[in-house]
């Protein structure tokens, strides 16, 4: 087991010697189902919250320190110096992801390699900011050399789904862009974040990114409340962020970035490729067990080919293998969180008692944290399904007759982020992107829904994000432009 018993606070990693909270993984390391001790974690609180605070706010210390003034090409090589070491702990990383948060291989070896690759393309992001600046020459008369500029304390929290490379996503353009960062790692996906301490610790300045643990309303509400913080950074529910954002005693000067809770549907038209439409439905709706914010949570058949298109999804999705992280050519793999299963389970319930069924025959089966996925169907605006974002394996399906139905439940919704849409048609689906466009922030034509390749900006309307990332727009959201201006006399 981790006993993570040092935290990074200034620069130093500093001893703990109080209250731990213990680390399980649901997977059983044993033949007979039992959790398994991964390790523990300080159990952190007030006097933690000020002492980060404290070395946050000093290292910005109001734009003037070290980190918010130092050279581009200074700050790079920091940056530099951290990702090398960081490709040190690969194995190790990789191995966590797994076991914290059911990953399978090639997917937590994915997650690895793409944040290491996200760190090198912002790295070179950055230059061509900083070289781009504009010169806007005889402007009225005005020369200007724009810059961007830090903005502060950043309080970066991410996701358990993807607690290195979403984190991160975070977590590095808000450094780069010189500002200061509190980090407080995910539940599930913490001990993960053990092997790169020493690499945190031996790149940056001290003050410069410090981290901390422990559950949110002990630590990460003292921190807000402090009012020392400029950026909340976070990637996770709408819930944690609202109230995290109501103790900051001058919201009007907190800056949100926000990844938050999506609905994404898949929209199946008459004249779609179904082999397409099945595979695309099938990875969009269950890649890590449906539990990523751009994973497809709703899906609407055209009725006439519903028929077809439930039969063979049904099949295709109980074709999926279903085992341990680390064997070979899983699909599906434990859920990380210990209610979870309670909650689909519930899901399914309150659908099937409305007049759904579960279409796929072992839908919903259950031992422990390994619970297949259930396709229900039809499903109505009654069910929890239609509402709730089920962030797992449970998959409702609607049918429409005229393709106004599901663009105005996608009006209705209180979320923006993604549709698919599948059809050949390029005279029904020209019209309709143009509509799309203004409901979500991304259209996939026949293919599902994702955030990568991360050059592209992703966000999303109202509940579903604030802000945008990527390795361009980040860098912008995380500073400010200021510039010089000259007259030409
Ligand atoms: O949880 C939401 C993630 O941003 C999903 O990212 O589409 O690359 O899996 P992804």
């Amino acid at each position: 087991p981790i006993m993570q018993d040092t935290y990074l606070v200034n620069g130093e990693l500093k001893k703990w010697t109080g209250q731990t909270t213990p680390v399980f993984s649901t997977i059983s390391s044993t033949e007979k189902y039992a959790p398994t001790l991964l390790g523990a974690i300080p159990y952190m609180g007030e006097n933690e919250a000020n002492e980060v605070v404290e070395a946050a706010t000093a290292a910005y210390d109001k734009g003037q320190g070290l980190w918010p003034t130092m050279k581009v090409a200074d700050r790079i090589k920091c940056m530099e110096n951290f990702v090398f070491q960081m490709k040190e702990t690969r194995a190790e990383v990789v191995k966590l992801l797994m076991w914290e948060i059911g990953k399978s291989l090639p997917d937590s070896e994915k997650e690895f390699d793409r944040t290491v690759e996200y760190i090198y393309d912002t790295i070179e992001s950055y230059k061509e900011l900083n070289t781009q600046s504009a010169h806007f020459s005889k402007v009225q008369g005005v020369n200007a050399m724009v810059r961007r500029g830090p903005l502060g304390v950043v309080l970066c929290l991410g996701p358990y789904n993807y607690p290195l490379n979403e984190t991160f996503s975070l977590l590095i353009p808000a450094l780069i862009m010189g500002n200061p960062v509190i980090f407080k790692p995910a539940k599930h996906g913490v001990l993960l974040i053990t092997p790169l301490l020493e690499a945190f610790r031996s790149s940056f300045p001290k003050g410069v990114i410090n981290i901390v643990y422990g559950r949110g309303r002990e630590v990460a509400s003292p921190i807000m409340k402090s009012g020392k913080v400029d950026i909340l950074a976070l990637i996770g529910n709408s819930k944690s962020a609202i109230a995290l954002q109501d103790q900051h005693p001058n919201k009007n000067r907190l800056r949100l970035i926000l990844g938050l809770e999506a609905k994404n549907p898949a929209i199946i038209l008459p004249d779609a490729d179904l082999d397409l439409a099945i595979q695309e439905c099938v990875t969009g709706t269950l890649s890590f067990n449906g539990q990523r914010c751009t994973a497809l949570k709703i899906l609407y058949v055209h009725e006439s080919i519903a028929a077809e298109f439930n039969k063979r999804f049904a099949e295709k999705v109980d074709s999926l293998t279903f085992g341990n992280p680390w064997e070979k050519g899983v699909a599906l793999t434990p859920l990380p969180e210990k209610e979870k299963p309670a909650y689909i389970e519930e899901l399914i319930d309150d659908a099937t008692s409305k007049g759904a069924s579960v279409i796929n025959e072992k839908g919903g089966l259950q031992t422990e944290n390994y619970i297949f996925p259930a396709v229900l169907f039809p499903v109505n605006k009654e069910m929890r399904v239609y509402h709730e974002e089920q962030f797992g394996p449970v998959i409702p399906i609607l049918t429409f007759s005229d393709i106004q139905e599901p663009l105005h439940d996608m009006a209705e919704s209180n979320y923006g982020q993604q549709v698919s849409l599948f059809g050949k048609d390029i005279k029904t689906i020209a019209p309709l992107i143009d509509t799309l466009v203004n409901l979500v922030c991304r259209v996939n034509l026949n293919s599902s829904c994702q955030r990568g390749p991360d050059v592209f900006p992703f966000t999303g309307r109202k509940d579903s994000a604030v802000g945008t990332l990527s390795i361009h727009d980040a860098l912008r959201s995380f500073s400010i432009r200021t510039f010089v201006a000259s007259k030409d006399n």
